[in-house]
């Protein structure tokens, strides 16, 4: 038996119209508010903009945030004494580091990686508006550097102070940010239950959870987006897949994913869903067992077919989850070719701070033969 570390990160405040108490937790005095423009104008943080007394709005967050962003979103917080972060993972994720770079003042390029960010930042509340990502829940950031390189800082000095859960606020999401965000979710739980390095018996809990969670409601939110229920346990299903994966940490596919995000603007779950059967195959002779016991669990009549067959009914679970959601299935439908084959994998030997927790080793070729089967 090993010994293991686990956190479970921020306070946790869960229910429709949570958001709402927000008020009640920040300090008093100037707040930065982050968010998007998008969310902003869907009206969803109205009720509590409208609450906060003194908030500097930064609503100029765009998908996969760029370094430029992030450094504005500093600039227009100077002086606060909090920050919210108030959307899915792009502002949340910019919302963590401004926090921490306004109180500091650090140099953002000696923070990234593991363990850099040693300080101490802002009070910081964060309140997912997307089922996906479970950045409210994790200490790491994922920040576009030069134009298209997907850097993260991950230190326990990012953890949220206040983690706020309300499902009312997914309600407005489309279909296929619902099933792209919502698979984004499912992978961190897939990875985080095979992570090579850091896996225990607590991130293995929280994952099964998590995947049991959007095995049984990503579609129903899919096909009834105003049924709250299944909205707020996709909700808590990314939250715990970010409880998994911030002790567990991801994997192949993500380091897969990174470059689509980074050099195409494909979403980031999206990128995830894309990569996802493909890297899984690839980890097939080394997670077998693993596999298995989540085919076993998503599927208890699979008992009988053996660990290999139970492996496989998994794989093949997610695919028709993939499909059935509605999310595309080939590179070629975000316009990858051939011809971007050699970057692609180039740029994945980059992400070597999740390729070493893949359960079996990555090479240059592999990814690219991963990229290509992806087509
Ligand atoms: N920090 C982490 O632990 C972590 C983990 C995974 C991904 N990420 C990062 O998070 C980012 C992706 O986050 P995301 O997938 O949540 O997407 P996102 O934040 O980029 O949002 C995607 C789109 O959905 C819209 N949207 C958000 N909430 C909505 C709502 N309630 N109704 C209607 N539209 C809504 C946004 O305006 C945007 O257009 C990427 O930059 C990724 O690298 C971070
Ligand atoms: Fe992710």
């Amino acid at each position: 038996m090993q010994g293991y570390e686990f956190r479970y990160g921020p306070q946790l405040i869960s229910g429709p119209g949570a958001a709402r108490r927000l008020v009640e937790l920040l300090p008093e005095g100037r707040c930065l508010f982050v968010t998007d423009a998008n969310v902003r104008g869907l009206g969803l943080a109205d009720p509590v903009l409208a609450a906060l007394p003194e908030t500097i709005v930064f609503d100029a967050v765009e998908e996969d945030p760029s370094r430029e962003t992030l450094m504005a979103a500093v600039a227009a917080g100077e002086g606060c004494v909090s920050v919210v972060g108030f959307g899915g993972g792009s502002p949340m994720d910019v919302a963590k580091l401004a926090a921490y770079l306004i109180a500091t003042g650090e140099d953002l390029d000696t923070l990234w990686g593991v363990g850099k960010a040693q300080g101490r930042k802002l009070p910081l509340a964060l309140v997912p508006t997307t089922a996906g990502t479970g950045s409210e829940a994790t200490a790491v950031t994922v920040i576009t550097v030069g134009g298209s390189e997907k850097r993260g800082v991950n230190s326990p000095a990012l953890y949220a102070d206040w983690a706020v859960l309300d499902a009312e606020l997914t309600l407005s999401l489309p279909r296929h940010v619902t099933a792209a965000t919502g698979i984004d979710a499912m992978v961190h739980a897939i990875e985080a239950y095979t992570s090579a390095r850091l896996k225990n018996p607590m991130s293995d809990m929280f994952a099964r959870k998590a995947l049991r969670l959007i095995s049984d409601n990503l579609l129903i939110a899919c096909d009834r987006p105003d049924e709250l229920e299944a909205r707020g346990k996709m909700l808590l299903a990314a939250h715990l897949a970010g409880v998994a994966f911030a002790n567990a940490p991801v994997a192949g596919v993500h380091a897969l994913a990174y470059p689509l995000g980074g050099h195409f603007h494909v979403p980031h779950g999206l990128s995830n869903a894309l990569m996802l059967t493909h890297v899984l195959s690839h980890n097939m002779e080394a997670a077998r067992p693993l596999y298995a016991e989540l085919g076993a669990m998503l599927d208890p009549t699979s008992r009988d077919i053996g660990q290999q067959g139970q492996a496989q009914a998994f794989v093949q679970h997610l695919a028709r989850l993939s499909r059935a959601a509605g999310v595309p299935q080939k590179l070629s439908a975000v316009g990858i070719g051939p011809e971007h084959l050699d970057l692609l994998a180039a740029e994945a030997m980059k992400q070597e701070r999740l390729l070493i927790n893949n359960p079996c080793p990555i090479t240059q070729a592999d990814a690219r033969r991963l990229y290509e089967a992806a087509l």
